[in-house]
C-alpha cells in the first residue's frame, strides 16, 4: 500500500525562536535596572547576532526606526545570511522595553516574517487605533462601530454575557474614552501598562479571558500583531491615528487614507507569515527569562499562518552556551 508522503515546508517560525531567546536572555540580564535603552540595546545585539546566522535573506521593513537614529535593525536593513527565502522581517526586540527596565511583566521578545513586499510600511504615522479579536468573533466586528456592538458582537461569538466580556486596553490617556464606553457597555476591562502585541494575541489564545482589545497604540506593533493574528485566525481592525496637523499633512503628502479601515490582510498581504515570541518577564501569554545556575529557562510561542500551527516552546538553555553564543 501507498503511503502518502507528508513533506512539510520550512517552517521558519522553529527558527526564528531562537531569535527571540536570545534577544530575550540578554534583555532580561538588564531587568529592573531602570534603563530602557540597555534592555533594548542588549536585544537589539543579541537578535541581530543570531539573524546573521540563519538562513534568510531578509528586510526589516518594522524596526528601531531610520538608520539615523537607529543604527541596527533599522528599517530597510538588510538581515539573514542572504540565502532564500527572500522576507519582509518585523522586530521588535523587546515589546515592554519600559516593563522590563521597571521590573515589571509582560515583556516579550518578538520577530515576525512573511514574503517580501507584503508588509505594510506605516512610514512616519507611528500610532494606529485597534480592534483585535479571535477567532470566534472574526468578521462580526467593526472599528467604525460603536464599542457596545464591538462588545455585544464579541459576547454573543464568545457565548458569554456583555458582564463577562473582557476588553484589554493600552493605559493611556488617548485611550480614555475606550475606557469609559467599556465601562458604560458594562463590560469588564484589563489595562496594560505597555505591550499590545501580546494584547492583540491574548485575544485569539483560548484560556486566557480576554475577549476584545480596543485602543490606540503602535503601528509597527500592529503589523507585527497581524502576522499573529494571521496564523491564530483571529483579526486585526487598525486605522492610522495622526497626533496632530503635522501629521495629517504627512498623510495627505503620501497618499495615506486617514479614514481607510486596514484589515490583516491589509497589514500582511500574505498567506505565510511565521511569527516568534519570548517571555522577557512573566506575564499572561508566556513566562518570563529564568536564570537558573547553570541552566536558563524560556518560553516561547511560535506560529506559522499557512497551516495555522501554534507551538509553546519551554527550553532550558546551558550558560556555556548563552555565554558562548549570545554573550560574547
Ligand atoms: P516598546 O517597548 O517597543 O517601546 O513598545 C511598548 C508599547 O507599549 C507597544 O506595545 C505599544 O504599541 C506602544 O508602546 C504604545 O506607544 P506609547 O508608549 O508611545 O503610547
Amino acid at each position: 500500500m501507498a503511503v502518502a508522503s507528508y513533506l512539510p515546508e520550512r517552517n521558519l517560525a522553529l527558527e526564528l525562536v531562537r531569535v527571540t531567546e536570545a534577544a530575550a536572555i540578554s534583555a532580561a540580564r538588564e531587568q529592573g535596572r531602570g534603563d530602557k535603552e540597555a534592555v533594548d540595546q542588549a536585544a537589539v545585539d543579541a537578535m541581530r547576532q543570531v539573524l546573521a546566522r540563519t538562513d534568510l535573506d531578509g528586510i526589516v521593513v518594522i524596526g528601531e526606526g531610520e538608520k539615523d537614529e537607529a543604527p541596527m535593525l533599522y528599517n530597510g536593513e538588510v538581515v539573514g545570511n542572504g540565502q532564500p527565502p527572500l522576507v519582509d522581517v518585523a522586530v521588535d526586540p523587546v515589546d515592554g522595553t519600559r516593563l522590563t527596565a521597571e521590573g515589571r511583566g509582560s515583556a516579550l521578545a518578538v520577530i515576525a516574517l512573511s514574503e517580501r513586499g507584503s508588509m505594510y510600511a506605516p512610514g512616519d504615522l507611528v500610532y494606529m487605533d485597534k480592534l483585535a479579536v479571535g477567532e470566534d468573533a472574526a468578521g462580526t466586528v467593526d472599528i467604525n462601530a460603536p464599542v457596545e456592538f464591538n462588545l455585544r458582537q464579541v459576547a454573543r461569538a464568545n457565548g458569554k454575557a456583555i458582564e463577562e466580556v473582557t476588553a484589554v486596553i493600552l493605559d493611556r490617556p488617548r485611550n480614555a474614552d475606550y475606557i469609559r464606553q467599556v465601562r458604560e457597555a458594562g463590560a469588564r476591562i484589563s489595562l496594560i501598562g505597555d505591550g499590545d502585541i501580546q494584547g492583540a494575541i491574548t485575544t485569539a489564545i483560548h484560556g486566557n479571558g480576554i475577549d476584545i482589545m480596543f485602543g490606540i497604540g503602535g503601528s509597527p506593533e500592529a503589523v507585527t500583531s497581524a502576522c499573529a493574528m494571521a496564523a491564530l485566525r483571529g483579526e486585526i481592525q487598525c486605522k492610522l491615528w495622526p497626533r496632530d496637523d503635522s501629521e495629517r499633512e504627512y498623510a495627505r503628502e503620501h497618499g495615506l487614507d486617514l479614514d481607510q479601515v486596514l484589515s490583516t490582510r491589509d497589514l500582511v498581504n500574505s498567506d505565510n507569515t511565521f511569527f516568534a515570541a519570548t517571555g522577557v518577564t512573566t506575564g499572561a501569554l508566556l513566562k518570563g527569562v529564568r536564570f537558573g545556575g547553570i541552566h536558563t529557562s524560556t518560553h516561547s510561542v511560535i506560529m506559522r499562518s499557512e497551516s495555522g500551527t501554534v507551538r509553546f516552546i519551554e527550553a532550558d538553555h546551558r550558560v556555556e552556551w548563552v555565554e558562548g553564543e549570545i554573550k560574547a
